[in-house]
């Protein structure tokens, strides 16, 4: 039997960590964690219960409210991947709104959302044999993960391409907008004090702007026929 690995995804937002993360949990027949999806999932329930607006955020009620936010990935067969569940309400495509990238990098720089998460993660990857994708996972969630990948691109090809996602999935967005959320999460992401998003040093950094998605899977699996 093959050697079970982990192997950590990260980077800044929309460059391409999920569909690398998808691709290799499919070749490896590993379980495959999309972190944001969390974060994204818990700033919902805060969304819906009002703790935040475009500029109000009541974080303690948010904190009180963490016990009773329970997460859970289901594989969908017809997708090839797993599909995130809020309080048993499927919240895959909710997630996804820019109203929710609006608002997810406040909620995910408070430290108890990362404490109950971070938890959450370690325990799906105790056994190994995962691909787990986010801003932390190489540094924080598994600083002993055999294989992590840190990836980037310039802000104009991840704008585009979440521009093109959220297009395709009938959303009415603007370009410039996007362009902006991008930006302005990088740098959120990049500066909060609990677990910035940082290149963990013995990652390998991949810069995705001109490769395209075969060659950058082949790059990567390349390196793990070498582990
Ligand atoms: O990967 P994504 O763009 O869906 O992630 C959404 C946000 O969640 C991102 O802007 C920052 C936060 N996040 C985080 O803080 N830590 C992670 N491990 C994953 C995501």
């Amino acid at each position: 039997m093959e050697k079970l690995i982990t192997i950590a995804i990260d980077g800044f937002s929309s460059t391409g960590k999920s569909t690398l993360a998808k691709q290799l949990a499919k070749r490896l027949s590993y379980i495959y964690v999309d972190t944001g999806a969390m974060y994204r999932a818990v700033t919902l329930f805060a969304m819906e219960n009002k703790f935040i607006t475009s500029d109000t955020f009541y974080f303690e009620k948010l904190e009180k409210e963490l016990p009773n936010i329970v997460l859970d990935f289901k594989f969908n067969i017809d997708l090839g991947f797993a599909e995130i569940y809020l309080n048993g309400l499927n919240v895959e495509n909710k997630i996804r709104s820019l109203a929710v990238s609006k608002q997810v990098s406040k909620v995910s720089a408070i430290s108890s959302v990362r404490r109950k998460l971070v938890i959450e993660q370690q325990e799906m990857g105790k056994n190994k044999g995962i691909v787990m994708d986010g801003r932390d996972i190489g540094t924080v969630v598994f600083p002993d993960a055999e294989l992590k990948i840190f990836m980037t691109a310039s802000a104009d090809v991840r704008a585009e391409r979440r521009y093109n996602e959220l297009i395709d999935k009938g959303d009415n967005v603007n370009y410039e907008e996007i362009l902006k959320n991008v930006v302005e999460r990088d740098l959120l992401d990049s500066t909060r004090e609990d677990s910035p998003l940082i290149k963990a040093k013995d990652a390998i950094e991949i810069d995705n702007s001109d490769l395209s998605i075969e060659a950058q899977f082949d790059q990567i699996y390349s390196l793990i026929q070498n582990i």
